[in-house]
């Protein structure tokens, strides 16, 4: 089974990627948990190339290629052998991220990113995605892509609802509003565990 997790930045999604891969443990479940941009060696030394500031201007191609060879590192080298052994994989954003922001937020195209994608992991979706839906509460910028506009977290937030009413059967909305605790719970409601 392959859930990833979406939403925008301080939705509170790696805290409930966290949290489920915790509860599967406990429940017994072989589990693997991964994030994005990263998860490899080689995919960890994309996610510094991506998200540090190098003084030089990164193209939003680059950019997206960059995610893509990161996601497809991550794939072949992660998801599918643990997908092929019966492992749970928990992944905190996956190609969704890439379509809202570079899709949406960059304004490449989202059926342009999500082909790209796929290209990446040789047509490998997620069984279920868990769309975090609600305010962000953090506010201040970490990374380069954090720090963008905000029209840019306009775009990428349009996109994300964009995802959540394509009517997509892969996807589930949970709202983000609550307490950790009781979002785990629409979290696992909303998985049917
Ligand atoms: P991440 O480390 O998951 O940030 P956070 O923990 O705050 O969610 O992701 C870093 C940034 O990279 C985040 O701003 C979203 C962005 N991102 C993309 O722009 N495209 C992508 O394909 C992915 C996976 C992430």
């Amino acid at each position: 089974m392959f859930v990833s997790f979406e939403g925008v930045d301080g939705v509170g999604k790696s805290t409930q990627a966290r949290l489920l891969v915790g509860a599967l443990r406990a429940a017994g479940r072989d589990v693997v948990e991964c994030r994005e941009p990263g998860g490899t060696v080689v995919g960890e030394r994309v996610r510094d190339l991506l998200l540090s500031d190098h003084g030089v201007p990164l193209g939003p191609r680059t950019e997206a290629l960059l995610f893509a060879a990161s996601r497809a590192q991550l794939t072949a080298e992660v998801i599918e052998p643990a997908l092929a052994r019966g492992a749970w994989v928990v992944c905190d954003r996956f190609l969704d991220s890439s379509v809202a922001y570079q899709g949406g937020g960059r304004q490449l195209g989202e059926e342009a990113v999500r082909a790209v994608s796929l290209f990446a992991t040789a047509g490998r979706l997620p069984d279920v995605t868990v769309l975090l839906v609600g305010d962000p509460y953090r506010t201040t910028a970490t990374d380069r892509i954090e720090s963008e506009s905000d029209l840019f977290r306009t775009r990428v937030r349009a996109s994300f609802d964009a995802l959540g009413q394509g009517g997509s059967e892969r996807v589930v909305l949970v709202a983000a509003a609550g307490a950790e605790t009781e979002v785990q719970q629409r979290v696992w409601a909303a998985l049917a565990l």
